[in-house]
């Protein structure tokens, strides 16, 4: 009896403590309209506050880049917010140079709408589009990457830069609840407008790969969102290299294409870093391209090749490769696109063949 006394008081207090909780959430959390100024008053919006900036703006339909979906790990949402932001959080501090914090830069993801605020938003952003799509084609293009070309509705196109990326949107499935979404560069060439390219790597217990390796398939239909980035061609040398590994060849596959296409006068040098012959993929694709093209020179490097491999192309790390393949670095510009880890050690191999950084441009994922 006495047990059955205490666990129903432990039970009512719980209950009576969570009630409190709620109303107190409903008083505090309750901000009511608030107007968001956009641009110096080009545009005014009403809007229920309480949410976070950049989930109020794509309400309104106005995308800002992001790749993390609002966790504050990709500092890709950066505004600049003039009044009404609030303090400046822990969680945005390591995204800001001294120059964006003087100049009012936030993370759109961070600052949540509790009163009037006031924003800039850069007008190539009103350019963003979402597109419902449906799966034209899954490639399985080796053991953990796919690629997807995504078909745009009938009457519609996309306008993009080579290099640049869309946000790819989940539905909820299995344990996952909700929706999220994620970037991924287009791997196509931008004059194939009424499509979208992707090339998925699969991460471990990745929510988005999970989702688009084990959840579609040809004929579903995919929300995307974009063209986000700037990561695209300059162009102002004679010669440029680029450096991709794994799902990394997507943005660089789109820029040589179009350079290809484009007839430009540059030559270009791509090497494409894996670890074993299992991880390769495209191969006969460059190689064919490079055949046929006497401005394209393609380098495929192998880590750590197997021995049933029979690999006799160039093996070290792609930095090793680099470093062999490239002299005088004076007239060309990098472009990379990888892991964290491979484009800063990259960047270091570009500087001293005579590539500053302010010429190497990337995407690191
Ligand atoms: C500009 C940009 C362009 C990108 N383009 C591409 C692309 O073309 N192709 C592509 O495959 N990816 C690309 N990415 C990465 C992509 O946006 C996702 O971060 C990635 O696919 C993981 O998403 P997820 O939802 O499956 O994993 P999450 O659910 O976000 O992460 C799950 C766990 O895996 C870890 N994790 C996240 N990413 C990686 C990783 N890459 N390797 C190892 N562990 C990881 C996380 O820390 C977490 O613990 C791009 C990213 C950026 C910023
Ligand atoms: S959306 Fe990634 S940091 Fe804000």
């Amino acid at each position: 009896m006495e047990i059955l006394t205490t666990v129903l008081s432990v039970t009512v207090i719980s209950v009576f403590l969570a009630l409190i909780i709620i109303v107190a959430e409903y008083f505090f959390n309750n901000y009511g309209e608030c107007e968001i100024d956009i641009n110096n008053g080009d545009k005014k919006l009403k809007v229920e506050g309480g949410s976070s900036l950049l989930s109020t703006l794509s309400g309104q339909k106005i995308f800002i880049p992001s790749a993390c979906g609002g966790k504050a790990t990709c500092g890709l949402c950066k505004l600049q917010v003039l009044e009404g932001a609030g303090p400046l959080l822990p969680t945005e501090e390591p995204y800001l140079s001294q120059d964006e914090r003087k100049n009012n830069y936030r993370l759109a993801c961070q600052v949540k709408i509790k009163n009037n605020i006031r924003i800039m938003i850069p007008e190539e952003l009103f350019n963003i589009k979402e597109y419902i799509t449906t799966i034209e084609s899954i490639e399985q293009l080796t053991h953990d990457i796919k690629g997807f070309r995504l078909k745009l509705p009938a009457g519609e196109s996309v306008s993009f830069k080579a290099g640049q990326y869309m946000q790819f949107h989940t539905k909820p499935y299995a344990k996952i609840k909700e929706s999220v979404y994620r970037a991924y560069s287009i791997a196509n060439v931008p004059s194939d407008n009424e499509a979208i390219e992707l090339i998925i790597r699969q991460v471990p217990d990745g929510i988005c790969t999970t989702y688009a390796h084990t959840q579609l398939s040809e004929g579903d239909q995919v929300k995307i969102s974009g063209p986000y980035g700037d990561f695209f061609l300059r162009g102002d040398c004679s010669e440029i290299v680029m450096i991709a590994g794994g799902s990394g060849m997507a943005p660089i596959r789109s820029i040589i294409l179009y350079v290809l296409e484009k007839g430009i006068d540059i030559k270009m040098n791509f090497f494409f870093g894996a670890v074993t012959k299992k991880d390769l993929y495209y191969l006969e694709y460059f190689h064919d391209l490079a055949e046929r093209h006497d401005n394209f020179r393609f380098i495929p490097a192998l880590s750590k090749p197997a021995p049933e491999d029979n690999w006799e192309g160039e093996v070290g790390l792609i930095t090793e490769v680099v470093e062999r393949y490239v002299n005088d670095g004076s007239d060309m510009e990098g472009y990379l696109c990888g892991s964290p880890g491979m484009i800063n050690a990259c960047i270091n191999v570009l500087d001293k063949k005579g590539i500053p950084e302010a010429k190497v441009y990337y995407d690191k994922f």
